[in-house]
């Protein structure tokens, strides 16, 4: 697949046909993700394959209540857990979770509420020992660690292209973490970065709405002037 396309359209898919992923389709995405970039070339990121039922109905669990929190902030029209905020609104929002969860179970469910059924299931970590984190002490929350896990997590996502997969990373079993580790007996060094779903899509997006370059590149200083198209 041509390059600039694949990074056009891998857009998040979250149904999947009911054809599994082999064992041999996920280990050639991890082969070819692990060359993605990372500080210090440390490659911090760990991956565990989940196929156990009930490990995966209780990542399910993990996942819920944050989606659920998720989508009360959305309907409060917050941006979710951003780090800058407004506190009192979002925890107002989190105050009306449980109806949203309420209102979600009486419903046939989406992808959080049939997580566990997915066709490929990967919890990413990251070990905290192998993370140069640049920012880790300048006084606001840090971005820098992420940033050498998350682009193996999007190689993950770009490899499952050229198997003709396509999935979603997810983040909502962060908010439950220590469940997550317990469950899959991960040490306090590492921390859960994430969870990716993967499988054959129903449909593949083939235009995502993104902003344009000059509504988010500017010249010189943040406040210059757009950087627009030559
Ligand atoms: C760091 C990160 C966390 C995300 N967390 C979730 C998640 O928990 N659940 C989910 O369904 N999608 C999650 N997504 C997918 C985003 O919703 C998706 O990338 C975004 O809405 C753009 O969708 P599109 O590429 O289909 O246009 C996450 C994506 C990223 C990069």
């Amino acid at each position: 697949m041509e390059l600039g396309e694949a990074l056009r359209t891998t857009g998040a898919v979250r149904d999947y046909t009911a054809d599994a992923v082999s064992d041999e389709s996920l280990y050639r995405i991890l082969d070819t993700a692990r060359f993605a970039p990372n500080g210090g070339n440390r490659q911090a990121w760990r991956v565990v394959v989940v196929k156990d039922p009930g490990v995966r109905r209780a990542i399910r669990d993990c996942y819920l209540p944050g989606w659920y929190g998720y989508l009360a902030q959305v309907s409060a029209g917050l941006v979710p857990w951003a780090v800058v905020t407004d506190e009192q609104a979002m925890a107002a929002a989190l105050g009306r979770a449980a109806s949203v969860a309420e209102a979600a179970a009486a419903g046939p469910g989406g992808f959080a509420e049939h997580l566990d059924a997915v066709p490929a299931m990967l919890v990413v970590l990251a070990d905290l020992r192998n993370l140069a984190t640049l920012d880790r002490d300048i006084g606001h929350y840090t971005m820098v660690g992420g940033a050498s896990i998350y682009p193996f997590a999007w190689s993950i996502l770009l490899a499952a292209r050229e198997e003709g997969l396509a999935g979603v990373l997810t983040t909502m079993v962060v908010r439950e973490e220590a469940a997550v580790k317990t469950l899959l007996h991960v040490p306090d060094e590492l921390v859960v970065a994430g969870v990716l779903a993967l499988g054959h899509p129903v449909r593949q997006p083939t235009r995502l709405k993104r902003r344009p370059v000059e509504a988010f590149t500017t010249l010189d200083a943040l406040d210059g002037a757009p950087f627009a198209q030559p």
